[in-house]
């Protein structure tokens, strides 16, 4: 995680730099702060806590220079203090990283019997004694090169120098960085979100590339430190989707905002005429395909897990599913007949990706469901398959856990009917029932007051549980987690079949519990799971959905009804209590929904 920016520019930077620090704070919030080049100097700021911080603490108006680097960070070595916030300055050299160096404890025994003072606990800082030493021997390009040969890990970079007061340079292994082209300047940054109200045109470094980037011009080099061209995409400019509008938190707009992300993932993948789903140059024959393996971290693994329900029931796929973190350091036995599904909001998550490259480097056939369409995973995939959200910015994913599911549920509806094994009767009606589901998501949103009402109660408790069976489970986990990273609160998801095996030990008087339990399969079974959960005192909050049967079941606490659609589309109608309530409960806690503590929305290390 970490933000990183870098201007290059012939006017003062501070002022870009502080707001784009702002926007990047989304990777990281535990510290910030700036280096720039002025009058043969390098000034450095840096403050614990947020970027508005740095401007409480120092006086600004000092902060001089037409060059300068920014950071905000999310600790990996070393407490969040000031100490440890970056950049890490020697009298020459001021240094921004993201990622781990992993031999920095070799690397600075070494650099320590040469004479080296350090100042903080990160591994961040024996890179800038690194170039230093390095510089003493060798001309500018050759210095990087050696420097980044010598460091193990993953990093982005961004790099000042004293006595080379015209450019930044730029580096790249694992951990992502783009450069954007202005009027003028140049800039650095981890990402265009964070370049977007200063230009359009970027373009992004690849694995152990690095880049030079001065005001009028930038190099980019290889890692045997060859000058190389690059592409320069031109992005769309919607900055707009990139504000809160009306809204409090990002959260909530993205809640909001989902019918939208259904419809326009329908527009996108549907046929509307031919009644049948687009998969636009699906690089594969569908023989080739017999197995399927999704991988993901976090929420976009939830989405993995229903997934998974849906292939099997649409198909007759083998179907598999890992936490990226897991599957990377295990032995997997590849198959040349398996599907490799990714599955990532911001398409650079450090494992998911790890996880890829594990499987492009085995010659396997790679897909990513991603929302970010210039990121390092979609980049490297075979093909994919974006889900068109717009920009996510509150930590806790919503949105594109909807447009993750969505696309995967499409797929799978595909993949069933180009098998034969979903007729095409019933596959267009599933694709009818699709197109109504923004028109039911759109209801489900307004059950807000309820929800509201209902939040307190989980706020006084000690604990709580999510309880679902079927494709209700996953959502069940979902639920807990957006509850646990929200408000704070102890909340375990749980398969309602499993409670028996331990979890019901858990269950004391008033504690709440949410049973989501529609009317599918598995419905009678949940209820009587319910049951037993109220027997031992639970204060039950029933979701399900609308039906002429009532429930069979006394001392219910509070019941929620989502819209009736078919069973495969109730996965998503559930989801939206759950948000619903997690952020309702964070904002009477008055916890800062957008930015939890402790978490990051691009997670960047392993
Ligand atoms: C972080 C975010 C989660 C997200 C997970 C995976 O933990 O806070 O919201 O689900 O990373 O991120 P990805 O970008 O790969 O979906």
């Amino acid at each position: 995680m970490c933000g990183i920016i870098g201007i290059s520019s012939n006017k003062p930077v501070l002022t870009d730099i502080i707001n784009s620090l702002k926007k990047l704070e989304y990777r990281g919030y535990d510290s910030a702060g700036i280096a720039t080049l002025s009058d043969g100097e390098i000034n450095e700021i840096k403050s614990e806590g947020r970027v508005d911080n740095l401007e409480q603490n120092f006086d600004l108006k000092n902060l001089k220079g037409n060059i300068g680097i920014g950071h905000v960070r999310w600790a990996t070595h070393g407490i969040p203090n000031r100490i440890n916030a970056h950049p890490h300055s020697s009298h020459n050299v001021s240094v921004v990283h993201n990622g781990i160096i992993e031999n920095s404890t070799i690397l600075k025994k070494t650099l320590i019997s040469k004479g080296y003072k350090f100042k903080s606990q990160t591994d961040t800082e024996v890179i800038v004694h690194l170039i230093s030493e390095n510089l003493k021997t060798a001309e500018l390009e050759e210095a990087v090169t050696k420097t980044l040969k010598q460091l193990h890990g993953s990093f982005a970079l961004g790099i000042v120098f004293k006595d080379i007061p015209d450019l930044i340079v730029g580096a790249r292994r694992g951990s992502p960085l783009a450069v954007g082209y202005g009027p003028n300047e140049n800039y650095l940054g981890s990402d265009s979100y964070a370049l977007k109200s200063m230009t359009n045109k970027i373009t992004y470094l690849d694995d152990s590339e690095f880049c030079i980037v001065k005001k009028d011009e930038v190099n980019f080099f290889n890692e045997e430190g060859k000058k190389i061209n690059k592409k320069i995409l031109e992005l769309s400019s919607d900055e707009e989707s990139y504000q809160k509008g009306d809204f409090k938190h990002f959260m909530a707009k993205e809640i909001e905002e989902q019918p939208t992300t259904v419809k326009t993932g329908i527009k996108e993948y549907l046929d509307n005429v031919n009644n049948d789903v687009n998969l636009f140059n699906f690089p594969w024959k569908i023989d080739e395909i017999k197995s399927i393996k999704l991988i993901g971290c976090g929420t976009a693994y939830h989405s993995c897990l229903i997934a998974k329900y849906w292939f099997e029931e649409l198909t007759s796929l083998d179907v598999n599913i890992d936490i990226a973190s897991e599957f990377r350091y295990r032995n997997n036995r590849f198959k040349n007949d398996s599907l490799y599904i990714f599955v990532s909001q911001s398409g650079e998550t450090a494992d998911t990706y790890a996880a890829l490259d594990l499987c492009n480097k085995n010659k396997m056939k790679t897909c990513s469901v991603v929302n970010v369409i210039e990121s390092s995973i979609a980049r490297n995939s075979n093909y994919v398959l974006p889900i068109h959200c717009g920009p996510e910015i509150g930590v806790a994913s919503t949105k594109a856990f909807l447009g993750q599911i969505l696309v995967l549920y499409i797929l799978a509806l595909k993949l069933g009917f180009l098998k034969n094994e979903l007729e095409k009767i019933k596959y267009q009606e599933k694709i009818k029932d699709l197109k109504n589901l923004p028109n039911l998501i759109e209801k489900t949103l307004l059950l807000d007051s309820h929800i509201q009402s209902i939040s307190s109660t989980f706020n006084e408790a000690k604990g709580s549980m999510f309880l679902g069976r079927g494709s209700s489970y996953p959502i069940a986990l979902e639920g807990a987690l957006k509850l646990k990273e929200l408000s704070y609160i102890h909340a375990e998801g749980y398969p309602a079949g499993e409670m028996k095996h331990g979890p019901l030990a858990l269950i004391e008087e008033g504690m709440p519990v949410v049973v989501l339990a529609p009317r599918d399969n598995y419905y009678k079974k949940t209820i009587s799971n319910m049951q037993e959960v109220i027997a031992r005192g639970a204060k039950v909050l029933l979701i399900t959905n609308k039906s002429d049967d009532e429930v069979v079941s006394e001392n219910i606490w509070e019941t929620i009804e989502v819209e009736s659609t078919n069973k495969d589309l109730l996965p998503f109608l559930l989801t939206i209590p759950l948000q619903k309530l997690a952020y309702y409960s964070a904002l009477k806690k008055g916890y800062d929904i957008d930015k939890p503590r402790n978490l990051a929305k691009s997670v960047t290390v392993e």
